[in-house]
């Protein structure tokens, strides 16, 4: 009776870890908030261990608005769809770049993560721009950061390099 019991819970425990995974964004992704996607892209899957964007290195020159040097972070989902020139990023692609001074020090950090049904007008992207202490200048669907990735907006809202 007491293993049954065990055999129950256990069962129990497998069929509801995707279900409450899905309640908090889908697969264990974090939801549209700016400090679940900061404690995501810190503790959960931290960026600094994710590829950097293909043909680009660590700090490479930038231009403004964003910093005179860049290092920027793909997760897996949005590293195979550039790789690919998928077309597009798909549900989950995380694209996180580090923003830095002429002297080289990290001055922010500004994310773009697609979420499909969040945006549908401007390419379903949720935008976070934080401090390197982990404080939140802006998140959500940014009017200024959206204006301004429009111009590329047939290359899935992104300037870096082309992804089809
Ligand atoms: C005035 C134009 C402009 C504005 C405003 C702007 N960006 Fe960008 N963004 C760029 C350019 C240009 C690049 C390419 C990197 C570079 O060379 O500076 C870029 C690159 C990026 C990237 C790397 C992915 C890509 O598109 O290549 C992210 C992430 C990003 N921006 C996030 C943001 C966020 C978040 C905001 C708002 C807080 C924002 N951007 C506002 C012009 C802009």
């Amino acid at each position: 009776m007491k293993k049954c019991i065990w055999l129950m819970l256990l069962l129990a425990g497998l069929v509801l870890m995707p279900v409450l995974g899905f309640a908090n964004g889908g697969a264990g992704l974090p939801m549209t908030n700016g400090n679940a996607v900061i404690d995501y892209i810190s503790n959960v899957n931290p960026y600094q261990d994710w590829q950097l964007w293909p043909g680009k290195g660590e700090l490479y020159e930038g231009q403004h608005p964003h910093g005179a040097f860049l290092t920027t972070y793909l997760n897996e989902a949005a590293y195979t769809a550039v790789q690919n020139k998928a077309g597009s990023l798909p549900h989950g692609a995380i694209v996180v770049k580090e923003n830095y001074t002429p002297e080289k020090k990290l001055a922010a950090i500004t994310v773009m993560y697609k979420k499909h049904g969040y945006n549908a007008e401007a390419g379903n992207y949720f935008w976070i721009k934080y401090a390197p202490d982990g404080t939140i200048e802006k998140e959500g669907k940014v009017e200024g950061c959206i204006n301004c990735h429009a111009s590329v907006k047939a290359n899935d809202w992104l300037f870096t390099g082309p992804i089809q």
